[in-house]
């Protein structure tokens, strides 16, 4: 009993200088997130729903969602958890909307939660396989229809459409998103040709990929303005109301300076595009808006990009159209699974299914910037790509 209460008063001892130390070091929001994610998952609080969404995840393979993946207890090592809590506490910080702070590492913008964790883990110790498939995007570009049509279209002599798994799963759980996934899975079990997908940079994949001259990635960009407006409108619905909101005005600010999830966003873009000037055969870059106007002729040319070329005989038979409908805006909205389900990447947040879909158009930025917005965002866009050959879709 005593050695108990000594324990606790040696905790509490240990708690306090943490959080005089941590009142003093960071501002309050990094403090309360480290207090609260900054511990083992055994230890975190897990609402039931998360809890589940994450059960659900660890249940699906990447290419095969029958398969059983292997969740382990954790990846993380003591090494990454130092260089963790060492980089949270020192590298410069500005305001998030999802979570209330960023941290900028190596040039872009991450959460200082476990997805952070994740992006030290995949450089330290990624490995990758001369067939692997990386989709990579910045958030709200077109991400969920890419993993859909990819996974369709990569499984498509698998799969009956009527019963497609598509039809009972959220895409972004058909294909792992590495930055997170890696932290309490095994990369390592997963079948070749392993489907991930990142959030992360160019810069900042695993080296192994990026050096891979076999392994391919496949990146959508989409038009800043509509990627902002989006992003705004989504983050606000997973902003939790213990932290004050951001308006539209002060978001905007901070995306036109570059802070944003993943971001700075011109640079994101950019790095892959240069990645893909100087290997074509690597690197497939598309345009969200481009995808919407044509959307068959995209499909054809991922497929082929990704060595699955349609057939004749399936081009005739209408497999194409068929995957398209299936991936569709309207099909994925209506489904069950959309509208009840919830995806958690981490277990610090789970996201609702219907969160991932909400317009789906083109230009829909025009409804909600005003024309200073407008005005301000195309010149901002205009001096970042000069020179670099580069345009975003219409
Ligand atoms: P809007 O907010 O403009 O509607 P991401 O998947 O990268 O998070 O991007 C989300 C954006 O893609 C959202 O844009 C969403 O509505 C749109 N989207 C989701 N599924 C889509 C689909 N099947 N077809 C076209 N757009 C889709």
């Amino acid at each position: 009993m005593t050695t108990v209460l000594m324990l606790i008063g040696l905790r509490k001892t240990i708690m306090s200088i943490f959080i005089t130390w941590g009142a003093l070091h960071l501002n309050f929001y990094k403090l309360v997130l480290l207090l609260l994610l900054n511990t083992k998952p055994a230890h975190r609080f897990i609402p039931t729903k998360v809890a589940t969404a994450i059960t659900l995840l660890s249940q699906m393979g990447p290419s095969l969602p029958s398969q059983q993946s292997n969740i382990i207890e954790e990846n993380v090592n003591e090494k990454i958890n130092q260089q963790f809590e060492e980089l949270i506490t020192t590298l410069p910080s500005d305001k998030g909307l999802i979570v209330p702070t960023l941290i900028n590492y190596k040039g872009f913008w991450y959460p200082p939660i476990s997805i952070f964790k994740g992006v030290l883990l995949m450089q330290d110790q990624f490995k990758a396989r001369s067939t692997d498939i990386f989709l990579c995007s910045a958030p709200k570009t077109g991400t969920t229809w890419l993993k859909a049509l990819t996974f369709a279209t990569m499984n498509r002599s698998k799969f009956e459409f009527a019963t497609h798994p598509l039809l009972t799963t959220v895409p972004h759980n058909c294909m792992p998103y590495l930055d997170a996934y890696i932290t309490d899975h095994d990369v390592e079990a997963l079948p070749s040709p392993r489907l991930l997908s990142s959030h992360s940079a160019y810069s900042l994949l695993p080296k192994s990929t990026r050096e891979s001259p076999d392994c391919k990635i496949v990146y959508i960009c989409r038009n800043p303005k509509d990627v902002f407006v989006s992003d705004y409108l989504f983050s606000m619905k997973l902003r939790a109301p213990m932290f004050p909101p951001i308006s539209m005005e002060e978001a905007f600010d901070l995306f036109c300076k570059g802070v944003c999830l993943y971001g700075p966003y011109f640079e994101h873009v950019l790095g892959y595009w240069k990645a893909r000037l100087e290997s074509p055969e690597k690197i497939l870059f598309l345009k969200y808006e481009e995808m919407r106007r044509d959307p068959v002729k995209h499909v054809k040319h991922l497929a082929e990009f990704l060595g699955k070329p349609f057939s004749a005989e399936e081009e005739k038979a209408g497999v194409i159209e068929e995957i398209l409908k299936l991936c569709s805006f309207d099909k994925l909205t209506s489904l069950e699974v959309s509208k009840t389900g919830k995806v958690a990447f981490v277990p610090e947040i789970a996201i609702g299914n219907e969160t991932f879909y909400r317009k789906g158009k083109v230009g829909d930025s025009k409804n909600h910037l005003t024309p200073e917005m407008i005005e301000r965002l195309d010149k901002i866009t205009e001096e970042k790509l000069k020179g670099t050959g580069f345009a975003f879709g219409e």
